[in-house]
């Protein structure tokens, strides 16, 4: 798998699968603050205890971004919960040299998270959690080598209860079984109802659909490179992400985006079973965008 140096100097690869980045090429940390970190304003928000489930674990930039914004910026005592999830577990052999640079340096005690990783990299477990005291943060952090289709209806039966979300499959172009109204339905009764929040980077009207669909609020984060921004969804409009508004640093939808999400461009991608091949969602959606917003025939 080829690694590339994404513009702020920090490590990305490429799948073969899919012929993508696992990275914006404007900066593979810097995606990750700007879109699953500063959204939250944690500053503001002071939680006690987190809950986070890092969907599509890949090179774990979310959960280290996360871990680095607590240790640098925070220094009340919280417990962190991590949940990671990936089907892949050879990503995991590149976490030492994903912690060893320097934006994860505040992160003092990193290589024991590098040796948790790798070691699970060569494994044969399913899973494997562990404890790690890192300055004023308690991590409990668990990893599952796991489809996330099988993982979600596995911790809606333990009663899992969560703060957020980190979503970040590849694209749902590529593999729209992991974009699905059926995927964010879970992950909205997954998230606690006042303040459970769901990030993406994702800006496809199919997306943004299928999570107001499921219940959520829908919001646009800033843009990171050329791209135009991510997404951040919300059980409910709390203090934290009004602020976030507030300060920029979550926008309201503008009209178009509001009228793609609502209309042909937003019909979600669906796939009751969890059991659909890529090209027969593509189809069925296509169905349903002709059924409910049939196209105007030329005059
Ligand atoms: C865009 S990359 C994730 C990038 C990652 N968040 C990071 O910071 O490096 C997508 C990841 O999704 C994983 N993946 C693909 N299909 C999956 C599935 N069905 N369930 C869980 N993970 C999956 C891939 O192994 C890959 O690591």
């Amino acid at each position: 798998m080829s690694t590339l140096f994404t513009k702020d100097g920090t490590i990305t690869k490429h799948d073969a699968e899919t012929g993508e980045w696992f990275h914006n090429s404007a900066g593979a940390y810097l995606e990750a603050v700007k879109n699953y970190i500063e959204p939250l304003n944690l500053g503001f928000w002071k939680p006690d205890r987190l809950s986070v489930l890092d969907a599509c674990f890949g090179l774990g930039y979310n959960s280290l971004a996360l871990i680095e914004h607590l240790c640098k910026r925070e220094n009340r005592r919280i417990e962190l919960d991590l949940i990671c999830i990936d089907k892949n577990r050879e990503h995991l052999a590149s976490l030492p040299e994903v912690l060893d640079q320097s934006c994860f340096a505040s992160i003092y005690n990193r290589s024991e998270l590098a040796v948790f990783f790798e070691s699970l990299s060569r494994s044969k477990d399913k899973s494997a959690s562990t404890k790690y005291d890192i300055g004023h943060i308690e991590l409990n952090l668990t990893f599952e080598v796991e489809d996330i289709r099988v993982a979600l209806p596995r911790m809606i039966s333990r009663n899992c209860q969560l703060d957020l979300v980190f979503h970040d499959p590849f694209s749902a172009q590529k593999i729209p079984s992991l974009w699905t109204f059926e995927i964010f339905a879970l992950y909205h009764s997954l998230l606690k109802a006042k303040k459970g929040k769901l990030l993406t980077y994702s800006t496809a009207s199919g997306v943004r659909g299928g999570l107001e669909s499921a219940g959520f609020s829908v919001f646009r984060t800033v843009p990171v490179g050329t791209k135009i921004g991510g997404t951040i969804a919300a059980c409910q409009i709390d203090a934290a992400l009004q602020k976030s508004i507030d300060e920029q640093l979550v926008m309201n939808l503008d009209k178009e985006e509001i009228e793609n999400m609502k209309g042909r461009k937003g019909v979600p991608y669906r796939d009751p079973e969890f059991n659909l091949e890529r090209n027969e969602i593509i189809r069925r959606r296509q169905i349903e965008q002709n059924g409910r917003f049939p196209l105007k025939k030329p005059l």
